[in-house]
Parts: structure tokens; C-alpha cells; sequence
């Protein structure tokens, strides 16, 4: 189904709850169009999110939603690889064989693993540290060309490189050493809490995240509470981070530029921008909020989807691992 000429992107997802309206305008909205320019493989990341205390059930429960997500943010099962991570036992088994060229002193400097295990302080399990050797699996079984990521995972990826650099080196070439995608358009969208920081769904106050299966009730009373300022001018400028976040918003789902908005709502007060803000988010994800509650009420369809999508990744993954156990000196069955 690929085409030999494309690049691959290999993405993991958390499947811990919903994205937010950040996430959406930032990349999510953009995997669609990206399916025909590159060979992409989306993966819903479940036996990393073990790494953290789960509820069984509501492990599965969420698995299956982000799954679900994913299709109905745009990614096509016949265009696109879609699969659950644990559906393909190659992740595992490159990890073993990647965790034995990965040093204790790289994996206990990453920044993730300080941070989570002063967060679950009960719970610093071995998974835990191994994390992005796991990661740095998934990756490679694919020979991936692009990894798109935030911020937060550029040190995961950076040693997944490393990984790779070394591996290759120590048994000659086997992985493609992967780079970061970073995508061309995607505005950066704050709290409307607090619009000086990014809009995440750990923030305390419920009203500063807007996520992308909020029903239009709810959209719009998060945006009519929105923090703005004491003026009552619908300008962009320094010193209003509040309509500055709201107007990039509005730009982002209108496609209006940003003077156009400014004419748009010259001698209106904020109430009205609010709203109209408010309204056209909830418009623009309503086709997103349609198609999940289609889609997760079709367990059928669903099932059919990832049981594709994992044959499809075991096939591709297979090579690369059967290839790395040959290097290493195992055995072939
Ligand atoms: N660690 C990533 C995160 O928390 C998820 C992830 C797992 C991932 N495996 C990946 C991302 C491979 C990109 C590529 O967001």
C-alpha cells in the first residue's frame, strides 16, 4: 500500500483521553492532508501508557476511543497504517535487543523519567526507565524517515538517533537514523484561563482547555469565560495575550488573516467576539464529534480497522527485527 517514493512518518500516540483544541489546530488537523504526501503510521502507544498506574478498563476504554479519534480526525485506513501497539510483538522484541545497546547512565538522564518519577514517587518501575528504548523501538522497526514530536519528547527522540547510530555502527547499517518533523503550519494556542501559558489538559481549571469532543454548549461557555483584558478593543497587539489567543483561534478555524478579524469585530465589544470565537470552534470540530460518536458506537468496523492496520505493521516491522536478530548474532528459526 506504500509508495517507495514517499518518506514514513511514524507517530505514537497516548491513549490518555481526548486532544485538546491545541493539539487539533497545532497538528491534529493536519494529518489528514499529510496522509498523500508521505507513508504514515499512527500508533496508539498502550504499552508505554503502563509505564503509569492504569485502570484495566479504563485502559481498553481509552485505547479503543483514541483509536476511534484518530480515524475520525482523518486518518484513512487505506491510505494510512492504523494500528494498537500491543496488536504487534515486534515493539517488544526490537526493544529487548535496542535496551542492550542502551546505556544505564543515557536512560537515567532523560528529563521525562526525572519528572515522572518524582510524579509517581510509589511507582518508579523498570518500564518506566526503559521507556524511550521502547520508544526508540517503535521507531525503528519501521525504518522511519520523520518523527513528528513536541518539545517534550525531542530528548526521546534524540536518543532513539543515538540508538540507532550506535547500532549500525556496532553491526553494520540496519536503521534509519530518524529526524524530527517539524510541521509547516499550526498556530500555538494558549489557556483561556491563563492565555501567558499553552493550553494543556493538565492545567487545574476546567475552563482553560477546550477539548476537540466538548459539545457546543460547553465550547462556547469556555470561550464566553475566557480571560481577555480591561480595553475593549478586538486588536492584536503586545499586552493582550487573552484576544491575541482568541483571535489566532478565530484565524485558525476561519482561515480569515488577522486584520480581517480586527475589521470584522471593529466597535463590538468582547461579549460578541467571544461568542462568535466560541461558535466558530465548535463548528469546525463538529464534523470530528459526528464521526467519533459514528464510529465508536461501530465496534464491528473498528475491530476490522486495527486488525488491518496490525498486519499491516507486523508485516513492515518484521524485516527490520528479523534483520537486527541476524546482525546480533541469533540464530535464524
Ligand atoms: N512518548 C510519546 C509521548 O508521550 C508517545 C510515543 C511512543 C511516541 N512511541 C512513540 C511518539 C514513537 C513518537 C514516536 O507523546
Amino acid at each position: 500500500m506504500f509508495d517507495k517514493d514517499k518518506k514514513l512518518i511514524f507517530s505514537g500516540i497516548q491513549p490518555t483521553g481526548v486532544f485538546t483544541l491545541g493539539n487539533y489546530i497545532g497538528a491534529v488537523r493536519n494529518w489528514g492532508p499529510l496522509q498523500d504526501e508521505y507513508n504514515c503510521i499512527y500508533c496508539i502507544v498502550d504499552l508505554h501508557a503502563i509505564t503509569v498506574k492504569q485502570e484495566p478498563a479504563v485502559l481498553r476504554k481509552n485505547t479503543l476511543g483514541a483509536y476511534a479519534l484518530l480515524l475520525a480526525c482523518g486518518i484513512d485506513p487505506e491510505k494510512s497504517i492504523a494500528f494498537i501497539q500491543s496488536h504487534n510483538p515486534n515493539h517488544a522484541e526490537l526493544s529487548w535487543v535496542l535496551s542492550c545497546s542502551t546505556q544505564f547512565g543515557e536512560l537515567s538522564r532523560m528529563t521525562q523519567f526525572k519528572d515522572k518519577s518524582a510524579k509517581h514517587a510509589d511507582n518508579i518501575n523498570a518500564g518506566l526507565f526503559t521507556y524511550p528504548v521502547l520508544m526508540a523501538a517503535d521507531i525503528l522497526a519501521y525504518n522511519a524517515d520523520l518523527v513528528p514530536i513536541g518539545a517534550d519528547q525531542k530528548q526521546h527522540l534524540e536518543l532513539a538517533r543515538n540508538i540507532a547510530v550506535r547500532f549500525n555502527q556496532k553491526y553494520s547499517e540496519t536503521f534509519t537514523v530518524p529526524e524530527p518533523y517539524i510541521p509547516t503550519v499550526g498556530a500555538r494556542v494558549m489557556s483561556l484561563q491563563d492565555p501567558e501559558k499553552k493550553m494543556s489538559k493538565s492545567d487545574a481549571n476546567p475552563n482553560a482547555c477546550v477539548y476537540i469532543l466538548d459539545d457546543k454548549d460547553t465550547i462556547i461557555r469556555k470561550f464566553k469565560r475566557a480571560v481577555t483584558d480591561s480595553e475593549a478593543e478586538v486588536v492584536y497587539r503586545e499586552g493582550k495575550a487573552g484576544i491575541n489567543n482568541l483571535i489566532t483561534i478565530y484565524s485558525a478555524v476561519t482561515g480569515k488573516a488577522v486584520a480581517e478579524v480586527e475589521r470584522e469585530f471593529e466597535g463590538k465589544g468582547y461579549g460578541d467576539f467571544k461568542l462568535a470565537v466560541g461558535e466558530a470552534v465548535a463548528d469546525s470540530l463538529e464534523n470530528v464529534r459526528t464521526e467519533y460518536a459514528r464510529l465508536i458506537a461501530d465496534k464491528a468496523y473498528l475491530e476490522q480497522c486495527y486488525k488491518q492496520g496490525a498486519e499491516q505493521a507486523y508485516s513492515i516491522s518484521r524485516r527490520v527485527v528479523s534483520k537486527a536478530y541476524k546482525k546480533v548474532g541469533f540464530i535464524q528459526r
